[in-house]
């Protein structure tokens, strides 16, 4: 093996700056000793200077690229982690088929910009004063800075920098990228489109993309289909996140990929905003996965000396099927990425008012809601929208947010209070980002809201849009929500965002910074949200928009859960949940309990079939209790009691999905602790027929070798089903529950038995 000089940086070590020309020296190289498979928890950077190559080793996957006879930075490897000892060769430019086939495009690169005949997707697109538009951009050094290597670009002629940013997470090899721009020139110079980052996998004939689209109440369907020379773009140009597609993508490789076998890339945007990602795959069969802000109607003027940083595009690879990517992801989100990261607490099993009380909501209601609630076990009771301002239903009163004095005459103290006395803590529903016309605020401040002088203000469920990039409207939305915070003892907000956005001007920033406002308004919903935090640690947040659409990586880097669709019917639900823990995890996904029959589909289904599907995700209860009777509050306290005995499984553990519901007849999924002392299995029978028993279902995750006791409510387990084998055992041989009839649930649970 050739001999090569290397350097060999841990996360725990200091900063450190480094050039080719003067890098530190470690030899002999490749002298540690590092686990080849199973996560080692920290993430490493190598460096070859003199094969100009970079090499981060974190979890299970390895990435490599390096600095090509061109210059650029070029991608080397992406998958499986490496040996330490496995030689990453130096880059080298694919230089093409023909003229019409340049290497500027053939070559896999991680950042490139629009100039010198690029016709693939650019991640970078300036405009220059005089004209120019052609950009190439040509390695200039790299740094070292704890777990994170910054490799900078350089234009060939102009003083433009780009800094790319790399951190790879030590547990699930999940890498964390993002690019900074810096105009060191003498102009302002205008940024017509920025991206994230560019991944490129290898060459396969036989990829196959998974994604993730939606509506109102019909959020997180999966989407499948094979990847063919060409271009699929996913794409936001909403103002936000949106429900029609999520930020995340997953590709497969293999004739018939399955939940948990094969290679998958996978990736998903830290943006709120308008978005895209673009998946590109040329005629070598190389997909390029390229994501970040939108370029529609986008444009950012760079003044001289200033920077701008993109949002972050993650991306993880797994061997383990796409089961394995979204356990990643998963680990990922509640390891390193939510408010309380790396030990969230588990949830708690909260009460939400909307489903029973709508608008109509007053003190003696509510507190009736909250005695009721509480003797069923619920830990945090949510008085939902309605109790502020002249709000009786949703054509007044948004952006008025003091408490509406006919019904709460003594504020909200009393009610709080007395949910305190019931041992819950008490959480509330805002909507700050928005305003109806018919309200204090807009009268007053009608220029507050994004508009076009002299043109509609085209309104969505009888609300605007607050310009939440002004300075003054970012002042009045923290100050409200910080005053609301310090006078009320509130644990939780539901931070909900009911519409799109239209008319998407700012006529009141200089003519040429207009179009920031997709920048500026997200940046500062993110501030708000941090300063909020900050000033408020014990609150919590969840993020809702009229159900799932702004739920992404860089919302929940400030929020603690999701609430990922107004569609509460428990059948719709199990496909809903599915989709969603493709991108995001069980503990995040918040699910209650409603009325049956449900306001959705008119369909009647049991309340053990309604707990069911919504303990899959983080439980909350939303029915109307005055409508209870007794044997419901029995059912409904014997079943979160159980809830609460495998919750920080269900939330927080690895989810294996045993059956798809897309199926429509049957489903299951196994949670598995991490520790894998237990398993909670739930499944659903949509109806039976002909006498077709349920499938067996095979387990997975437990530990093979250790014995588990297996336990359920009498008569969910077929006949005969022995009370306790090996992990191999419930893996190989499976289990039989028996199910028969319609809309039927069974829940069953797995114990490790002791000193195993
Ligand atoms: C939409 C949310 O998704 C619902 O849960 C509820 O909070 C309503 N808004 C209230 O207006």
């Amino acid at each position: 093996m050739q001999e090569r000089k290397l350097i060999l940086k841990t996360i725990w070590h200091s900063a450190i700056c480094l050039a080719f020309a003067s890098s530190i020296v470690i030899t002999p190289r490749f002298s540690l000793a590092e686990p080849v498979s199973g996560a080692s928890k920290a993430a490493q950077i190598r460096i070859d200077d003199s094969a100009h190559t970079f090499r981060l080793d974190a979890g299970d996957t390895t990435y490599a690229f390096g600095v090509n006879q061109a210059g650029a930075l070029q991608t080397l490897y992406w998958g499986k982690r490496l040996r330490p000892a496995d030689p990453i060769p130096a880059a080298k430019a694919d230089n093409g088929t023909s003229s019409f086939d340049p290497p500027v495009n053939a070559t896999p690169q991680e950042f490139v910009g629009w100039g010198g005949g690029l016709s693939i997707v650019p991640d970078l697109k300036i405009t220059f004063p005089d004209g120019n538009r052609d950009l190439v951009l040509k390695y200039v050094d790299h740094k070292i800075d704890g777990n994170q290597l910054t490799i900078t670009l350089k234009d060939i002629r102009r003083d433009v920098f780009v800094h790319l940013l790399y951190k790879a997470d030590g547990e699930t090899g999940i890498i964390a990228r993002s690019a900074r721009i810096e105009n060191h020139t003498s102009q302002a110079l205008t940024i017509e489109q920025v991206f994230a980052a560019t991944w490129n996998l290898p060459a396969s004939d036989d990829y196959r993309l998974t994604y993730l689209t939606g509506r109102w109440a019909d959020e997180w369907n999966l989407q499948q289909q094979a990847l063919r020379p060409g271009k699929v773009v996913l794409e936001s140009r909403k103002g936000s996140t949106g429900d029609e597609v999520n930020p995340w993508f997953a590709i497969e490789r293999g004739q018939q990929p399955d939940q948990e076998t094969g290679d998958v890339w996978f990736g998903a945007l830290g943006w709120s905003g308008s978005w895209q990602i673009n998946i590109e795959e040329d005629w070598q069969e190389r997909p390029r996965i390229t994501g970040g802000y939108t370029p529609f109607d986008f444009s950012y003027l760079l003044a001289p000396g200033q920077s701008m940083e993109t949002p972050t595009f993650y991306g993880g690879y797994s061997h383990t099927g796409i089961g394995g990517a979204s356990r990643l992801l998963h680990r990922f989100e509640l390891g390193s990425m939510v408010p309380q990261a790396p030990h969230p607490r588990v949830r708690p099993v909260l009460y939400n008012s909307w489903e029973a009380t709508g608008f109509d909501v007053n003190e003696a209601g509510q507190e009736a809601l909250a005695e009721k609630a509480a003797s069923i076990g619920v830990e945090r009771f949510v008085m939902d929208d309605g109790w502020f301002g002249e709000r009786k239903d949703d054509h007044a009163g948004l952006g008025d947010w003091f408490v509406n004095p006919q019904k709460f005459p003594h504020g909200l103290k009393p009610l709080i209070d007395k949910v305190h006395s019931l041992g819950m803590d008490f959480g509330l529903w805002v909507e700050p980002e928005m305003v109806n016309p018919d309200s204090e605020l807009y009268r007053n401040h009608p220029d507050w809201v994004l508009n076009f002088t002299d043109r509609p203000r085209s309104e969505g469920r009888n609300q605007l849009v607050l310009n939440l990039a002004r300075p003054d409207v970012r002042a009045y939305v923290f100050g409200f929500l910080d005053k609301l915070l310090t006078e009320n003892d509130i644990a939780f907000l539901k931070w909900d965002y009911n519409r799109n956005w239209s008319e998407p001007g700012w006529p009141s920033a200089p003519l040429p910074e207009q179009k920031e406002v997709y920048v500026k308004y997200v940046e500062n919903l993110y501030s708000i949200l941090a300063e909020l935090r900050q000033k408020h640690p014990g609150v919590e947040i969840e993020t809702c928009s009229g159900g799932g659409a702004r739920v992404d990586l860089g919302i929940l880097r400030f929020t603690d859960e999701a609430w990922p669709s107004d569609n509460t019917d428990p059948f719709d639900r199990l496909s809903i949940q599915d989709g969603f823990t493709y991108a995001y995890a069980p503990g995040l996904m918040m699910a209650w309990v409603t009325d049956s029959p449900n306001w959705m589909n008119n369909r009647s289904t049991s309340l053990e079939y309604r707990f069911l599907s919504s303990m899959q995700g983080s439980l909350g209860i939303g029915a109307n209790l005055n409508k209870w009777n007794a044997e419901d509050f029995t059912i409904a306290k014997h079943l979160i009691d159980q809830y609460k005995a495998i919750r920080e499984t269900v939330q927080q553990g690895s989810l294996y999905r045993l059956m798809s519901p897309e199926n429509g007849e049957y489903s299951a999924t196994e949670s598995v602790a991490q520790d894998q002392h237990e398993a909670a299995v739930f499944a659903f029978l949509h109806s039976s027929s002909k006498g077709k028993p349920f499938p067996r279902l095979l387990l997975r995750g437990l530990d093979p070798d250790a014995t588990y006791s297996i336990h359920a409510e009498d008569g969910s387990l077929a006949d005969g089903t022995v009370e306790r084998a090996s992990g191999d055992y419930w893996m190989q041989h499976g289990v039989s529950v028996s199910l028969r009839g319609d809309f039927q649930a069974a829940l069953f649970t797995l114990q490790r038995e002791p000193g195993q």
